[in-house]
């Protein structure tokens, strides 16, 4: 009689534990790892692009994200530009008076994370693929352009590089065309257009 209860105790006990320890292993891979791995930066402010994008303010992207003459891409505009406009706080948010005296009283630039951050032996150029290739700036940096919030930044410990060059996902495989950009992405596009660069087209 007891011999025949453990028989058939033994196989779900069996399932049991590797079914938990599975789902164990799964917690850890997908959630702690990730907890481990990254660090959180906050932005300094929060900005929203659609203010300013939209009727508010009706700006164009290259109102602030400038290419130069010369073909240098001036990133994110000096806090100069945001003075334009908020000399003087015009509404009545509190992020709004933050940037007013903590960065355009004293005249003193806003230490932004830059989410896309390549490492420094990667080159990339904005006028190339902006001016010459007509790539839209969603194609590679998803719908920030649209966004009310700037998301929080993610830094890897061990790499010293955003999350957002490897993508969101811990598996590497992306929900979105336009998350992460290792180095497989720029390569298989570049495939794709006819191109087979050396290392040192990239790598300088
Ligand atoms: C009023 C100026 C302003 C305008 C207009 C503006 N931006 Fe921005 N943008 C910023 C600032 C400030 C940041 C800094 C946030 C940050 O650290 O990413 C930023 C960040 C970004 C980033 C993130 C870069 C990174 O990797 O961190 C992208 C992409 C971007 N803007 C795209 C756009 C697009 C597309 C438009 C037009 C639809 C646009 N922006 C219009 C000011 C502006
Ligand atoms: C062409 C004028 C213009 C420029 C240039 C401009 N802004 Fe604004 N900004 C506005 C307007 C209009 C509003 C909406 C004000 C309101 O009604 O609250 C606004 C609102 C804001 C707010 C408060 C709203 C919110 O919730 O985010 C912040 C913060 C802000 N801007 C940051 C910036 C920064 C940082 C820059 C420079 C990169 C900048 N702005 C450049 C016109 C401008
Ligand atoms: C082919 C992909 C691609 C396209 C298209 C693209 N970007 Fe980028 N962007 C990048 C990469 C890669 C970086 C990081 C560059 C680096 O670290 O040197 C970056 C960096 C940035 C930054 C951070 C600024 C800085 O200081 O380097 C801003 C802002 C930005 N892009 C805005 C834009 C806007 C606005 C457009 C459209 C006009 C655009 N990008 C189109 C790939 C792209
Ligand atoms: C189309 C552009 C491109 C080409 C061509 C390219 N790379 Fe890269 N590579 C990158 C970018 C961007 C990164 C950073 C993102 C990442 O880590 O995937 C990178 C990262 C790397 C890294 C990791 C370095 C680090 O700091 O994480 C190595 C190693 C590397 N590349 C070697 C090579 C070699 C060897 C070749 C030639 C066979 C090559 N690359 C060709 C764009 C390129
Ligand atoms: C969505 C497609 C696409 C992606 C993603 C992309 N590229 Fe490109 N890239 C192009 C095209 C198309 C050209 C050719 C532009 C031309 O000369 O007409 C190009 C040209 C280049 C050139 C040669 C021109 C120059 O500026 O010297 C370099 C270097 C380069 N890309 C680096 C990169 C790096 C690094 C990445 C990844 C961080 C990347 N690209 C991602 C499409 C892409």
């Amino acid at each position: 009689m007891l011999k025949r209860k453990l028989k058939i105790a033994l196989p779900s006990t069996g399932k049991f534990l590797f079914g938990s320890g599975f789902a164990g292993m799964l917690v850890i891979g997908w959630f702690i790892f990730p907890m481990v791995l990254y660090k959180s930066e906050p932005q300094p402010i929060q900005f929203s692009h659609k203010v300013h994008t939209g009727e508010q303010a009706g700006m164009a992207c290259e109102d602030c994200h400038v290419i130069s003459d010369d073909g240098r891409f001036l990133g994110i505009p000096a806090v100069a530009k945001c003075a334009e406009c908020h000399s003087s706080p015009i509404g009545e948010s509190a992020n709004e008076k933050s940037l007013v005296e903590n960065y355009i009283i004293p005249n003193k630039e806003i230490p932004w994370h830059i989410y896309s951050r390549q490492p420094d032996n990667a080159y990339f150029s904005h006028a190339s693929h902006v001016r010459l290739a007509h790539l839209k700036c969603e194609e590679c940096h998803g719908p920030i352009g649209e966004s009310a919030r700037l998301k929080v930044y993610q830094v890897n410990r061990i790499s010293g590089y955003s999350r957002d060059i490897w993508g969101e996902n811990i598996s590497g495989i992306p929900s979105h065309p336009w998350e992460g950009m290792k180095m497989d992405r720029c390569v298989h596009c570049h495939e794709k257009n006819g191109r087979r660069d050396g290392c040192i087209e990239c790598h300088k």
